[in-house]
């Protein structure tokens, strides 16, 4: 656990000290969980954009992207259910007077079994090394079946006591499970309550229900109230897709974690419209596309995993989360979710317009089925950082801060290095930066030594350094240092884009999740 702190700790002052993410308003001393994107991290989460937008809307013909506003008509969160039931289950604790999310205490407390489980498994690996069949082991030893039991008994009462927003029988559920506040370690809670999580506020100068409108919790609306739009305007055909990168809101009862739980975030979401009776199919279809998009990444296969959703949204009739191993342990990283028509539907009931699409093929109109693919742009950031965030002892027993980010994702792609700001290196330095600007962003770097310079780069993620001395003079050579190899190469500086694009080229990262 205390490891786990620290490497958060670790991913949160790098992050500030290399111009990654500021806590928000700091000269203010910051406001609760908002934080800024410095000059570093906005280029990181714009690329981690680009590689998204990329891989779903350049790369399928039936997806398209769109742009909706934050505000909506108030009518419109009325009929997708979220005045009336997008609601966290809050507790307190009298004694430490915090505020938990009742199911998140319960989730921890079942992932703690989890833990258990995995350590029996350990054992086992480790009492028989040569032959050891996981799977058998799973579904025969008694501690781990006995655990197993638990987690599904937990689960069972969590999903019915929700479904049936039975506060009470939550609450009796922690009560039962004797869980403890992590700050004061008792067991003095409070009922349990149900809180809306929209923020509020008014339109122009008039105050009162009528005026009220939100900022949106999600960025699925926008593209459910547009579905004919984009469908008649760009000549649709289903099954076809919507994309949408922005911002959503939500008043969280606890926004902690640094950027993994925020009160405004953004999202990347894409709205898949097919069939009725084929929803089953893409959603099996999508879950596995964006799985091979996370792990094209190369972020390490082990630190994804999947999670089916205990309970329900109120819309969906299945899904799944894709978790990440954050500095936390696994955590929701991306929801894939079969909508059923449930948002279409309702959109009609309220607005008194068709929403539905004629089929030529089948000769009928109906409403579509929508399977969504949701991803939180905050949270891929952090995952990135913080597997790329790596301590390095080198051969020669020195360390090195190391920030491996994903060659495409990387802020700077190359950075130019003239060894001294004599001799005309300097300008050497800029000619080539000037024609390598067009493509990549470059930094110019001429302060330090060579060394302490590459540890600078190092740190930021800088997938390549480049280095011009007085031999560049005379052959029009330099040498390219690769980031994580550390290897150096002497080549010629017409081969430098070349070498720099087979790296950095988004290209790379969408034939890897082809192939994955
Ligand atoms: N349209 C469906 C939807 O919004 P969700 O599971 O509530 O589903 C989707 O959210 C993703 O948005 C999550 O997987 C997560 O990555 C991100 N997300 C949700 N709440 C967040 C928050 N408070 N801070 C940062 N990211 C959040």
């Amino acid at each position: 656990m205390e490891q786990k702190e620290d490497k958060l700790r670790e991913v949160i002052s790098h992050a500030k000290e290399y111009g990654y993410i500021f806590p928000s308003s700091e000269i203010y001393d910051g406001l609760a969980a908002t934080y800024d994107y410095g000059q570093l991290g906005s280029e990181l989460k714009n690329n981690i954009k680009s590689y998204w937008w990329k891989a779903m809307v350049q790369m399928h013909e039936n997806i398209v992207g769109i742009d909706a506003s934050i505000f909506m008509h108030p009518t419109t969160w009325k009929a997708s259910g979220h005045v009336d039931a997008f609601n966290d289950p809050l507790i307190d604790n009298k004694d430490s007077k915090k505020r938990y999310r009742a199911d998140v205490l319960i989730e921890e407390h079942i992932e703690k079994i989890r833990q258990k489980i995995d350590k029996e498994v350990e054992k086992g690996k480790k009492r028989f090394p040569d032959n050891f069949d996981e799977a058998q082991f799973r579904a025969t030893n008694p501690n781990v079946l006995r655990n197993a039991e638990k987690i599904t008994e937990i689960e069972d009462r969590m999903r019915t006591t929700l479904e049936n927003n039975d506060l009470q029988g939550v609450h009796q559920l922690i009560t039962d499970l004797e869980i403890v506040c992590p700050v004061s370690g008792t067991k003095n809670w409070t009922d349990v309550r149900q809180f809306n999580l929209m923020f509020s506020t008014e339109l122009g100068s008039v105050a009162g229900d009528a005026a009220t409108i939100y900022l949106r919790p999600e960025t699925a609306q926008g593209i459910f109230v547009n579905f004919l739009n984009v469908q008649k305007s760009g000549r649709m055909k289903i099954p076809f897709g919507i994309a949408q990168i922005g911002k959503a809101f939500r008043n969280e009862i606890i926004a902690r974690q640094f950027i993994f739980r925020m009160r405004e975030f953004e999202q990347m979401e894409m709205q898949f419209f097919v069939r009725p009776g084929e929803e089953m199919k893409w959603y099996e279809y999508w879950k596995d596309a964006r799985i091979k998009w996370h792990k094209a990444l190369g972020l390490g296969e082990s630190n994804y995993r999947f999670h089916d959703h205990i309970k329900l949204a109120h819309y969906a009739n299945a899904a799944a989360d894709i978790e990440f191993n954050f500095p936390m342990g696994f955590k929701e990283l991306e929801g894939v979710h079969s909508r059923t028509d449930f948002d279409l539907k309702q959109h009609e009931q309220f607005s008194g317009k068709k929403l539905q699409y004629f089929d030529p093929e089948l000769n009928e109109s109906y409403v579509p089925y929508v399977v969504e693919t949701s991803v939180g742009l905050d949270r891929m950031f952090l995952a990135v950082m913080s597997a790329s965030l790596q301590n390095e002892t080198l051969e020669d027993g020195s360390e090195r801060v190391v920030l491996k980010v994903p060659a495409p994702l990387a802020p700077y792609k190359v950075a130019i290095m003239p060894l001294t700001k004599k001799d005309g290196l300097s300008e050497k330095a800029r000619e080539i930066m000037d024609e390598l600007k067009f493509d990549f962003l470059c930094q110019y770097d001429e302060k330090d030594s060579i060394g302490k310079r590459y540890r600078r780069q190092d740190a930021i993620g800088t997938p390549f350094s480049v280095t011009v001395d007085h031999q560049t003079l005379e052959d029009n050579t330099v040498t390219i240092r690769d980031r994580d190899t550390m290897q150096q190469d002497r080549i010629a500086i017409s081969e430098l884009h070349a070498r720099i694009a087979s790296k950095v080229d988004f290209k790379t990262l969408l034939l890897e999740k082809q192939e994955a």
